[in-house]
């Protein structure tokens, strides 16, 4: 029996069964009822793996704090744009930009919503780059397979993946790294990246996207997202610290 989670009484519209016949333009059809539709909505988004500190992040949340910096309302902008087009959009999102900037924050705010409003219901995905990597190079020394790790990846319809570049996977990591961001693009599913590192160093030496991911995955990220650039200053360091003591910026 379909029971509602804030009554736990039946649902009354299709009387536990999740299902209910609706007529369309003179045609019966029958439809995943609402109360079920909400339930597995809540049970994907249990199982997106979505770190507890960003369950909060949602567009609206998002500030633009600082009036100085055109790249802020940019970003918001455009991932909501992105969010509202989906699933029409054959792109993702590549959000570049330096550290404490909002980049999870927009990341995860996409995914969200996007999981809790689109119809039929999405299943969705958050990973951390840099414990996928560890996970995949624990399997090198017979600890589980990295086809099961990366299958969840792979199949799930809309993936973030939080902090590309980071840690220094060894190239047989990176060759399944691109065997599950190639196969997200050839089945034509949607990928959120995120990343610290741009593709112009400002200071030499710095470590540019490509050095960091290799040329080969960078150049498939192009085709598959939009590029979106926080320019910006960090967040938790200003704003948050000027919070905390009553700073003026
Ligand atoms: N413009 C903003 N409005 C509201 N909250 C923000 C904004 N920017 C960042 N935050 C908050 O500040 C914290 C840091 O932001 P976030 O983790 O998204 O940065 P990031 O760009 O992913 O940084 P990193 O490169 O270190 O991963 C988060 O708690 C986030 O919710
Ligand atoms: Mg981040
Ligand atoms: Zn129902």
């Amino acid at each position: 029996m379909m029971k509602t989670r804030e009554t736990e009484k039946t649902c009354s519209r299709c009387d536990g069964t999740g299902w209910i016949l609706v007529e369309e333009d003179g045609v019966e059809l029958v439809k995943r009822c609402e109360c079920a539709e909400g339930s597995l909505r809540e049970r994907n988004l249990e199982q997106a793996g979505i770190p507890t500190r960003y369950r909060h992040c949602t567009l609206d949340s998002f500030e633009i704090w600082n009036p100085e910096d055109p790249t802020l309302a940019k970003a918001q902008r455009s991932v909501q744009e992105f969010v509202d087009l989906y699933p029409k959009s054959e792109k993702g999102l590549l959000l570049m930009g330096p550290v404490g900037t909002g980049k999870t924050h927009l990341a995860v705010a996409a995914l969200q919503q996007i999981m809790r409003e689109k119809a039929p219901a999405v299943r969705g995905r958050f990973a951390d780059f840099t414990s996928l990597v560890l996970e995949i190079q624990m399997t090198f020394n017979g600890s589980g397979s990295s086809q099961e790790i990366l299958r969840p990846l792979v199949e799930t319809e809309l993936l973030v993946l939080d902090e590309l570049g980071a840690g220094k996977p060894t190239p047989w990591v990176m060759d399944l790294l691109y065997y599950m961001v190639n196969t997200r693009y050839l089945d034509g599913r949607v990928t959120i990246f995120t990343t610290n590192f741009s593709d112009f160093p400002k200071a030499s030496g710095e470590e540019s996207l490509a050095d960091r991911v290799s040329h080969r995955i960078r150049s498939r990220l192009f085709e598959m997202c939009r590029r979106l650039e926080l320019r910006g200053i960090d967040y938790r360091a200003e704003r948050l610290a000027s919070r905390e003591w009553g700073r003026q910026r």
